[in-house]
């Protein structure tokens, strides 16, 4: 059920809002409103190690010596946290794996962060999505 409600705003800040909203192609205030308070929530489920879904993708150096058997091996190690992994051949040279897990926030991100420090990764990247029990 919607509940309406009225937010009181200074000028300014509302130019800034609606500027926003046009810019990430939202239809109207209340589904960019809807969306901010989602994302806060969600940011509040990391920051409290929530049970969390993370998105990690990394770009890699195919040919760097070993770097294979490192993240297959850092994946092992928390193998009850990756549900998904996927490998794309980029190119020649390059690969794309990303990896969903799920789990406490700190886990996920120490998964991450292991997952990027190695050598030959040249992008990675987390994404926080959210298990969804706190944004209906
Ligand atoms: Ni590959």
């Amino acid at each position: 059920m919607l509940e309406r409600f009225s937010i009181s705003l200074e000028q300014d800040l509302l130019k800034k809002f609606d500027r926003h909203l046009r810019s990430h192609k939202y239809g109207t205030r209340s589904e960019a409103i809807r969306d901010l308070i989602r994302k806060s929530l969600v940011k509040e489920e990391w920051d409290a190690d929530e049970e969390v879904v993370g998105v990690i993708s990394l770009v890699y150096d195919h040919h760097q010596r070993r770097l294979q058997d490192r993240i297959t091996d850092a994946q092992h190690d928390y193998h009850h946290r990756v549900i998904s992994t996927t490998h794309i051949h980029l190119d020649h040279d390059n690969c794309l794996e990303v990896i969903i897990a799920r789990g406490n926030a700190g886990r996920v991100k120490e998964l991450s962060e292991r997952l990027t420090a190695l050598r030959g990764v040249k992008n990675g990247s987390l994404s926080a999505a959210s298990t969804g029990r706190h944004i209906h």
